[in-house]
């Protein structure tokens, strides 16, 4: 073989092998054995070349030529063979790794204590009405027997959306709407969001209310002692001690302040050794709820008959229920959302 074809042979072996995809091989079969390939060239050229050195050259052209496709072949399919296993490797799913964890939420302390008030009233055959939180001064005092120079409606109390319109107090007034739209018997209780323009440890200027009403003939307040005594010992526990103080509602008469002996002293007064318990502030006693029995000025409003129905209506705090029932002490947490106090419960 001479000089050149060896050199050439050097040179499209080296570059073949030197080759990393399809397209390389593809361009060096074309360069080299295509119509005006290097090597088709050459042997056309055979025909000037004299007639005894044709057979030689034509056997070491065609040689190198069936040495070169093969090379090509063997190349592609060892470049074929690279990319479908680079192309397995990235695209390797691992089917035994864990799947991605979302974390489940949970409940909120204020829904949870919620739902527990709603579920024990329930059991009891109240059934569960709403108002707006925007309330007209009428159904928010005037009906309920607020006068119009009573302290509560003192801006100091009062968020005013203008002359005629509050945000509720209480939910109280969805014991008027009630009462307009229906005719004893009733026994419903009212959750939902008041507001007061407060703001401290133990206050927040939007807070949660359960008001619960039970109107019928011969209501009496042996009947409101039943219902929340009850209520309070499925709340807290079977033992808790519950009180009746006599105390002011516009809208009752007589009313009532409601206690529960301490959920920290158990009632008495005292934690450690001489240590006076901090929580009832040494009286054994904490106030939970108001209440009483509708006063016939409310009944009278809502053209109820006081000679023929009578009722008794309380209202309590969801806010001050959940802090007692899970030592809380500071009302700001149920609402500053961090999640390290929220992933406590539920
Ligand atoms: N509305 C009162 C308040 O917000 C709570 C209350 C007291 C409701 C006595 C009642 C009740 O229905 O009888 O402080």
């Amino acid at each position: 073989m001479n000089e050149s074809l060896e050199a050439l042979r050097g040179e499209v072996l080296d570059r073949i092998q030197q080759s990393n995809s399809e397209m390389e091989i593809e361009q060096l079969r074309v360069e080299v054995l295509g119509r005006k390939g290097k090597l088709t060239l050459l042997l056309r050229g055979l025909a000037d070349l004299p007639a005894e050195e044709r057979p030689q050259a034509g056997q070491e052209l065609n040689q190198l030529r069936r040495v070169v496709k093969e090379h090509l072949d063997e190349r592609l399919k060892v470049i074929k063979e690279q990319s479908k296993e680079r192309a397995l490797e990235e695209e390797k799913i691992d089917i035994t790794l864990p799947g991605t964890r979302w974390e489940r939420g949970r409940a909120h302390p204020l829904t949870l204590v919620l739902d527990e008030i709603i579920d024990v009233f329930w059991g009891m055959g109240f059934e569960i009405a709403r108002g707006p939180d925007i309330e007209d001064d009428y159904h928010n005092f005037e009906a309920l027997n607020i006068p119009k120079d009573h302290p509560a409606r003192d801006m100091q109390d009062t968020f005013f959306v203008s002359n005629d319109r509050v945000l509720r107090t209480h939910t109280s007034p969805v014991q008027i709407r009630t009462m307009e739209a229906r005719k004893p018997p009733l026994q419903v209780i009212v959750p939902g969001a008041v507001y007061r323009h407060d703001d401290d440890a133990t206050h927040s200027p939007m807070f949660h209310q359960v008001e619960g009403f039970m109107v019928d003939r011969q209501i009496s307040f042996a009947d409101l002692r039943g219902v929340l005594t009850h209520f309070l010992r499925q709340i807290f526990s079977a033992e808790t001690g519950v009180r009746f103080r006599p105390s002011f509602f516009p809208f009752t008469e007589p009313s009532a302040e409601v206690d529960i002996q301490c959920v920290i002293c158990g009632g008495k007064g005292v934690v450690s050794e001489g240590q006076s318990c901090r929580i009832c502030k040494g009286t054994g006693w904490l106030e939970i709820m108001g209440a009483g029995m509708i006063d016939p000025e409310v009944f009278r409003f809502v053209k109820y008959d006081p000679e023929k129905v009578s009722g008794f209506a309380f209202g309590m705090g969801v806010e001050r229920i959940a802090m007692l029932k899970y030592s809380i002490d500071d009302i700001r947490l149920f609402f500053q959302n961090d999640l390290r106090f929220l992933r406590q419960f539920g």
